[in-house]
């Protein structure tokens, strides 16, 4: 139930404009030893069930709206193209039943899991399993839903039909936008949660008219997959930019109806050496990875319809499989070793207490203590994991089988391994402070805004480059880098040393 992404919903493209880019280098291969190459290629582009909008439709998209799709398709939203591909890194696409059987795309894990890293600008990207994407979510989901309440107007379904039919439909312009007019959500005397059996055939017809009226169930199908309401709702409060969401204010708005403030966003978090560890998620509240990844395709796309029981759970399962033996990447330049045998000192004096060896149980620690910004742990009260744990329990997915009590709350924060930290970039849960270095500085002295979307990273101070279209605005509640001032009070030199260190876990 991770993300009711539909919620989501930003009606401009603040934050965009990080630049397309086209990775050629391999993922290590000892982050993924026990994978094969056919379960790289299902991780990077397989399914996850939650396809929710026909290719050919997207295609449409991009032509009739192209102040959402610059450029004519999806660059301006962080996500990462390689070559010879159709789509980026973390779509597929597959022929999806409740869209007439036509092929349509859909997000899998890699979208928000999958990072590039590089030296320069002009240096070829590395691609890392794990920190957080700089596909902004938020924005994206946002055209797609500004897409979709476009085209039930008469006016833009004229337009939209002759790019998904490929030629000129004026002749037929007054009866397409009267039968658009007649019923633009075809959502009369439909049960809620139901969907609209569409025959392929009519979206194959050579007559516009009925092109248009299958085209309206198609939208109303794809609105109520994910959980989208006809009208546009407004702007959240933290637009949370790229690489973040506020994916359980999501679940309680749409899922559990619960009120949520959309105040909580969060840095997609890492998904590493999952098999070593019972709770995930930043606040360890969840020990269930099916559970977990259910909700995740259903709120990105697949129908909840009936229990959820048109649902592939294989597909859900494969993904999950793959993510529990992801292991964290190696810094892939050179170590100051004597440095990093200093650093190591400092290490166990300050910081292993809490992200080394420490039993599950001892990894949490109370806000008061940590102090960094409180509304993610909160937002996560005992009703809203009683909320989730009821709706799973609910769902009737076939080979799932529902485990005692997969969510609770625990009101603080999980203090995770720190191997790999140098890839962790922009820190804490809500990705508010840029650098180590930084959060080796006195909270009050950390810089109150900084830029993200670059995959640009600078080597001395751990972290990406203070570059990219999204200004993060840590004074936003929400946005805190307040807290954690471990180390802090170390001298310079110690500082350094413990960042070379660190680079060797
Ligand atoms: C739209 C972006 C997005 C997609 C797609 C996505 N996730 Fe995540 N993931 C997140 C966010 C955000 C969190 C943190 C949630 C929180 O704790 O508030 C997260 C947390 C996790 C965690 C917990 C890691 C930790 O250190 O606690 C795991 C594991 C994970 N995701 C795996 C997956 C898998 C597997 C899939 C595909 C089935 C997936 N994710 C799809 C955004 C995403
Ligand atoms: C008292 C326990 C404690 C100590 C001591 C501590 N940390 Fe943490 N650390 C945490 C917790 C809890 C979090 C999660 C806080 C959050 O995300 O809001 C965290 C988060 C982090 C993160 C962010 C991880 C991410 O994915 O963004 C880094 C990096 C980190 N700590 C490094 C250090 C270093 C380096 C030291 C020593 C100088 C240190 N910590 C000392 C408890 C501790």
């Amino acid at each position: 139930m991770r993300t009711r992404l539909a919620a989501l919903l930003v009606l401009t493209l603040a934050g965009c404009g990080t630049t397309s880019r086209t990775s050629e280098h391999a993922i290590d291969p000892r982050q993924t030893p026990t994978w094969s190459s056919d379960d790289e290629r299902f991780f990077l582009h397989g399914s996850m069930g939650s396809e929710f909008v026909p290719e050919r439709m997207y295609r449409a998209f991009f032509k009739t709206y192209p102040d959402l799709y610059p450029g004519g398709d999806l660059s301006a939203y962080g996500v990462i193209y390689e070559p010879g591909k159709s789509w980026p890194i973390g779509f597929s696409r597959r022929e999806t039943p409740h869209l007439a059987s036509l092929p349509s795309i859909g997000l899998n894990c890699a979208a928000c899991h999958v990072a590039e890293v590089r030296e320069a600008p002009d240096r070829p990207p590395r691609r890392v399993i794990g920190p957080p994407a700089t596909f902004d979510v938020y924005s994206w989901v946002g055209a797609m839903a500004v897409s979709m309440a476009r085209t039930t107007e008469p006016e833009n379904m004229v337009a939209y039909l002759a790019h998904f039919m490929g030629r000129d439909v004026s002749a037929r312009k007054d009866a397409i936008m009267a039968a658009v007019r007649e019923d633009p959500f075809t959502s009369k005397g439909m049960a809620p949660n139901s969907l609209h059996d569409i025959p392929a055939a009519d979206l194959a017809s050579d007559d516009p008219v009925v092109v248009a009226r299958a085209t309206l169930k198609l939208l109303y199908n794809m609105r109520t997959s994910l959980h989208l309401p006809e009208q546009l709702p407004p702007p959240v409060p933290v637009i949370p930019g790229p690489g973040r969401t506020d994916a359980f204010s999501v679940v309680a708005a749409t899922v559990l109806g619960l009120p949520a403030r959309f105040d909580a966003p969060v840095k997609y978090a890492i998904p590493w050496n999952l098999d070593r560890r019972t709770w995930v998620h930043w606040d360890g509240n969840n020990r269930d990875p099916h559970a977990r990844n259910i909700g995740a395709s259903l709120g990105l796309g697949a129908p909840s319809t009936n229990g959820g029981s048109l649902l592939d759970f294989e597909l859900v399962r494969r993904q999950t499989d793959l993510t529990q033996v992801i292991r964290p990447p190696r810094w892939p330049w050179s170590v100051d070793d004597s440095a990093a045998a200093r650093g190591e000192k400092h290490y166990r004096a300050t910081c292993a207490s809490c992200h080394d060896g420490v039993p599950e149980s001892e990894r949490l620690h109370a806000l008061d203590r940590i102090g960094t910004d409180p509304n993610r742990a909160r937002l996560f009260d005992a009703k809203m994991a009683d909320g989730n744990n009821r709706a799973l329990a609910s769902l009737t997915v076939k080979g799932y089988r529902h485990g005692d009590a997969p969510y609770r709350a625990t009101g603080a924060y999980w203090a995770g391994e720190l191997d790999g930290a140098w890839a962790r970039s922009p820190y804490l849960h809500n990705g508010s402070v840029r650098t180590m270095g930084e959060l080796l500085t006195p909270p009050a002295k950390r810089p109150r805004s900084f830029r993200r979307g670059s995959t640009v990273y600078d080597k001395a101070a751990l972290g990406f480059v203070d570059e990219g279209a999204f200004v993060l605005d840590t004074t936003i509640a929400g946005n805190s880098n307040a807290g954690h001032d471990y180390g802090t009070d170390l001298a310079e030199d110690a500082k350094r040393d413990l960042i070379e260190y660190l680079k060797t876990r």
